[in-house]
């Protein structure tokens, strides 16, 4: 089946099974690799992408929903102010990472500070409920995070959270 979305901001059209997972799509037609392959059932975060605004598991996302859709991956968002409040606020507070599940962690926390500019700790806990993370504690999360807040807080608003 032929599909066209919108990729990172440019208009793409492909030719491929209508069952093939976005994840192999990107991986594989469009040399954009990071989205990590994980539990490659929708569990662990490692390939979110945002889908229509949205934080979502590209490995649960068959080529037939991609018509009309716009799909932004970690390699189009690092573009982004958005992103730039979210590295460093994970920056600031010294949170280290192996990497593995880095869209997830980003595309959480933007999907959150979207709904919820001044999240909560137990909203920020909440959120990171389905990212499968075994390198970070969960506290350097909420540190993160918050950090995050305050940087865009200061971006938009020229003052701290
Ligand atoms: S690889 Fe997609 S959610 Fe785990
Ligand atoms: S960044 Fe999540 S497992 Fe390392």
């Amino acid at each position: 089946m032929i599909v066209k979305f919108v990729l990172n901001g440019d208009d793409v059209t492909l030719n491929t099974d209508a069952d093939t997972r976005l994840i192999d799509i990107l991986r594989n037609s469009f040399g954009l690799v990071g989205a990590k392959n994980g539990c490659l059932s929708g569990s662990c975060g490692a390939c979110f992408v945002l889908f229509n605004g949205k934080a979502a598991s590209s490995c649960i996302i068959p080529a037939f929903r991609l018509r009309g859709s716009e799909i932004i991956t970690i390699e189009g968002f690092i573009q982004y102010n958005e992103y730039q409040d979210i590295a460093s606020g994970f920056a600031q507070a010294r949170v280290e990472f192996c990497g593995f599940c880095d869209t997830g962690r980003v595309f959480v926390t933007e999907a959150l500070l979207e709904k919820k500019p001044r999240p909560s700790r137990e909203e920020i806990l909440d959120a990171f409920s389905g990212i499968k993370c075994r390198c970070t504690e969960p506290e350097s999360l909420v540190s993160g995070v918050l950090a995050a807040a305050e940087f865009r807080q200061r971006r938009l608003y020229g003052r701290g959270a």
